[in-house]
């Protein structure tokens, strides 16, 4: 078994980040100075996946704080404050991106912090507990989906959802990694997932690596792999979650989960809670990201529709709330109907950041 190389650490004085644009073919790193970089970082890709992109969030304002010219606290807040917009429309359908902006923000909002320097160590400091937090939450959620993997289960997987979509671990493959290393026998049957390949660039390279069994498919085939191989579950991980479960996921979710439904498979969403909105009443309150059409009509850079082909691509679509089966959070199992099963999970989690163990405490 072979760990996958860091998605993100913290230098002191720059993040840096796994190409995952070059991935599989070369793995190298990029480094971010100015919350500029890791904004755009963010934009084009270098890390993706939910958990990455806000802790990258988190740190692009340790760099914002590292390098503002302020020499007052409140001069130095609002230089935070405008890096965290910038930095939150990077990518506007995962809501862990504003969710880390404004934890950071409030973090450098106490008034008792009285210098930059203070401003700044906390801002730093909060940034890192972040990041041990996210390997915490994914290894507990890796715990709590342990028992709806049968041994011998097949799995089928959508997008990537492993360490390299997180800091570490990651979530429904974390969960996958979980009953490997328990000793389960498991076999992933890997969506490819167009356009940008996450299944095929870097699903099947991390469960490679992992020693775990994998097959790769279009993700034109799910559905008659269901059929011909037995699926017994699929996993996928999440970008946002509404109050009533409406679940916004890499594009290609939606027709996963209706197929899963037509065969009675059950369709599992594991996320971390902070992957809740409950500001969302449902998914049609969910930002669609739209990306640029060259993802569709180029593959490395080469044509493979006409020049001037009329293209839709949304980087995400909602699966409704009915076609899922449960969620899977480090606060446990949420079954249907969800919408109060998730407002505990949220709950749960904003009481239990008051006992967090003191190895992963801010201050
Ligand atoms: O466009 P991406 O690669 O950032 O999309 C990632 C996904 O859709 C993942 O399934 C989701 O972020 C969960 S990652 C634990």
């Amino acid at each position: 078994m072979t760990e996958p190389p860091k998605t993100l650490s913290w230098m002191g004085d720059r993040l840096r980040l796994l190409d995952q644009r070059k991935l599989p073919a070369e793995v190298m790193n990029v480094d971010c100075f100015t919350p500029e970089e890791a904004a755009e970082a963010i934009r084009n890709m270098t890390v993706r996946g939910a958990p990455a992109i806000g802790v990258t969030a988190a740190f692009g304002l340790a760099l914002a704080a590292l390098r503002c010219g302020a020499t007052d606290p409140s001069g130095m807040r609002n230089e935070l404050g405008i890096a965290g917009e910038m930095l939150r429309l990077s990518r506007p359908t995962a809501v862990n991106l504003g969710w880390a902006v404004d934890r950071i923000l409030k973090a450098a909002d106490i008034p008792r912090l009285d210098s930059v320097e203070d401003v700044r160590a906390t801002v730093i400091r909060e940034a890192e507990t972040m990041a041990a937090e996210d390997v915490e939450i994914n290894r507990r959620i890796g715990r709590h989906g342990l028992p709806l993997l049968p041994d011998g289960a097949r799995i089928l997987h959508h997008c990537n959802t492993g360490s390299l979509a997180a800091v570490d671990y990651g979530t429904a493959l974390g969960i996958v990694r979980t009953a490997a290393e328990g000793g389960k026998k498991v076999h992933v049957f890997v969506d490819e997932t167009r356009p940008r390949l996450q299944g095929a660039r870097l699903t099947a390279w991390e469960l490679g690596r992992l020693g775990i069994p994998y097959t790769l498919i279009t993700d034109g085939a799910a559905a008659f792999a269901m059929k011909m191989f037995g699926v017994d579950l699929c996993l996928v991980g999440c970008d946002r979650v509404a109050a009533n479960g409406d679940t916004a996921n890499k594009i290609g979710t939606y027709h996963l989960a209706l197929a899963a439904k037509a065969h009675g498979v059950p369709f599992y969403v594991a996320c971390p809670v902070s992957t809740i909105d409950m500001d969302c009443v449902s998914g049609s309150d969910i930002r669609i990201e739209e990306r640029d059409a060259d993802e569709i009509t180029r593959i490395n850079g080469i044509a493979v529709a006409p020049a001037d082909a009329v293209v839709w691509n949304p980087a995400f679509d909602v699966t409704p709330a009915d076609a899922i089966t449960a969620f899977i959070t480090e606060n446990g199992i949420v079954r249907p109907p969800f919408g109060p099963g998730l407002a505990d999970a949220v709950r749960k989690s904003e009481s239990d950041r008051l006992r967090i163990p003191r190895r992963l405490r801010r201050g």
